[in-house]
């Protein structure tokens, strides 16, 4: 070691009341976080046992033929790490906050340009077409990722269901919103209730699921029981959850990111390595229980299925 220079504590090149302060502020700063986790666990402890829905075994689906053969990630992770913002923002608040969620009767309603509005009750829904267990990627916006044994069938069951007039060129989703059900949403910065919408064509494709279970059972409530879409060549939001109404429109329908920050979150949302985000890469995702990262591929690696559904578009403008 250099024995002209002179060796320095951090203490001593930093005036003692600056760090002091400093030190106060990064206690403070932990104290109050131990303080928001303390009182949110308390909260939940005081609520008392849950009295929301709770997951059902599903039988009598068939096995997808198509389905990845990559590992399935540990059930653990996906009901644990969720968004779901009516919830809570943090990862673990919807599987602590959707205890008690009840998710029956539950009713949704098919309206907009179609021949057949409809009511459909969740027994109808579980009725409308033979139930499949299909093995999808599914990558989130924030760049983690995950591989679920889904069970649902594919949307265009309901498209035909509804008989939707030539007007109809895109569908609105929207999912269940009440605030007594859902205080954490107050604070979770974004308008609800959530609405996202598919081009109908994009609706129309085979892989556009609507799914009703996943691991064998029927949804837990931080995945979006009892019914959500799941579409796995897109970003993880375009995924809702806990779905009320389906509308047919004529024309591109707002969606909740996009309304909350458009220059961050577009319409079509297809997981694109080669566009970033605007705050981090897009190349590359965290497989939840895995520790490297991984490439992400086109389309979430469903490019043979979907990419000629936006021939001749800018995917980097239609972000
Ligand atoms: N649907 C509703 N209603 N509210 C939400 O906050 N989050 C979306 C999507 N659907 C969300 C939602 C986002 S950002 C993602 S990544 C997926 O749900 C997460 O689904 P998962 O928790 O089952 O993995």
């Amino acid at each position: 070691m250099d024995k002209r220079v002179p060796q320095l504590s951090y203490s001593e090149v930093t005036p003692k009341g600056v760090y002091t302060n400093r030190r106060n502020f990064l206690f403070g700063l932990a104290a109050t976080g131990a303080a928001v986790s303390g009182w949110k666990s308390f909260s939940r402890w005081m609520s008392g046992p849950a009295t929301g829905s709770v997951p059902a075994p599903l039988s009598g689906f068939t096995k997808w033929p198509d389905s990845t053969t990559e590992p399935i990630t540990p059930e653990k992770d996906v009901t644990t790490y969720n968004n779901f913002y009516e919830f809570g923002t943090d990862k673990g608040d919807p599987s602590a906050n959707a205890k008690n969620f009840r998710t029956t009767p539950w009713t949704v309603s098919i309206e907009g340009e179609v021949k057949k509005p409809l009511k459909l009750h969740m027994d109808d829904i579980m009725k409308l077409a033979p139930l499949e267990e299909r093995i999808y990627r599914h990558r989130c916006v924030e760049a983690w990722s995950i591989v679920v044994p889904w069970i649902g069938y594919p949307f265009s069951n309901v498209i035909k269901l509804a008989e939707p007039t030539p007007k109809a060129r895109y569908v609105a989703f929207e999912s269940y919103y009440s605030m007594g059900q859902m205080p954490e949403s107050v604070s979770a910065g974004i308008p609800f209730p959530y609405v996202e919408g598919l081009r109908m064509d994009e609706a129309m494709n085979p892989l556009a699921l609507l799914c009703v279970g996943m691991y064998g059972e029927t949804l837990p409530n931080q995945d979006g029981a009892p019914v959500r879409m799941v579409i796995p060549w897109k970003y993880g939001f375009k995924s809702a959850k806990s779905l009320v109404k389906i509308r047919f429109v004529k024309n591109e329908p707002p969606t909740t990111w996009s309304l909350a920050t458009p220059n961050e979150y577009g319409f079509y949302a297809n997981v694109n390595p080669h566009v970033d985000h605007p705050r981090w890469s897009q190349a590359t995702e965290r497989r939840l229980g895995n520790f490297f990262r991984r490439p992400t591929l086109m389309f979430n690696g469903y490019s043979d299925q979907v990419a000629s559904m936006y021939t001749g578009m800018d995917l980097r403008k239609n972000f």
